[in-house]
């Protein structure tokens, strides 16, 4: 008796689940072409990045080994979701930051974000 209604439950959750699954665009994240926008970015003008070494990098903090750091800005925990929110607008979490908002896009902070967990 139990067992049943545990299977009419499950069997009912997965079709409510199934169409937001269905519906939802994947990307998969492109570290070649996150290297190629960090450097179209300028990120290196203010970061010292490994595999961008064009520019001085001393404004803001290095962003080497970044996958072994443990905050965004000290203020967020250091996973992809949260990196990429930072990417698209600092502002958003630090009111006065001084990284500025460069206008990147979801998808192109998807590929940066990948590139510098790569690193
Ligand atoms: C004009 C300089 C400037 C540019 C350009 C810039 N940043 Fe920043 N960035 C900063 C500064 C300054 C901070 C520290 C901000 C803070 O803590 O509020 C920062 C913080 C960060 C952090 C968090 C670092 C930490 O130690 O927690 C990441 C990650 C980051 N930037 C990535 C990037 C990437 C990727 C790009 C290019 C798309 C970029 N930044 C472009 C100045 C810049």
């Amino acid at each position: 008796m139990y067992v049943k209604i545990l299977i009419i439950i499950l069997s009912v959750g997965c079709q409510f689940k199934q169409p937001d699954v269905l519906d939802e665009k994947i990307k998969v994240p492109d570290i070649k072409r996150g290297k190629t926008l960090v450097f179209a970015y300028g990120c290196g003008v203010c970061h010292t990045i490994s595999g961008i070494r064009d520019y001085p990098g001393a404004i803001g903090p290095p962003l080497t080994d970044w996958a072994k750091r443990k905050y965004i800005a000290g203020k967020l925990p250091n996973r992809m979701s949260e990196l990429i929110l930072w990417l698209k607008n600092p502002q958003a979490f630090e009111k006065n930051s001084a990284m500025p908002n460069l206008g990147i896009s979801q998808d192109e902070a998807i590929d940066i974000a990948a590139y510098l967990y790569s690193q």
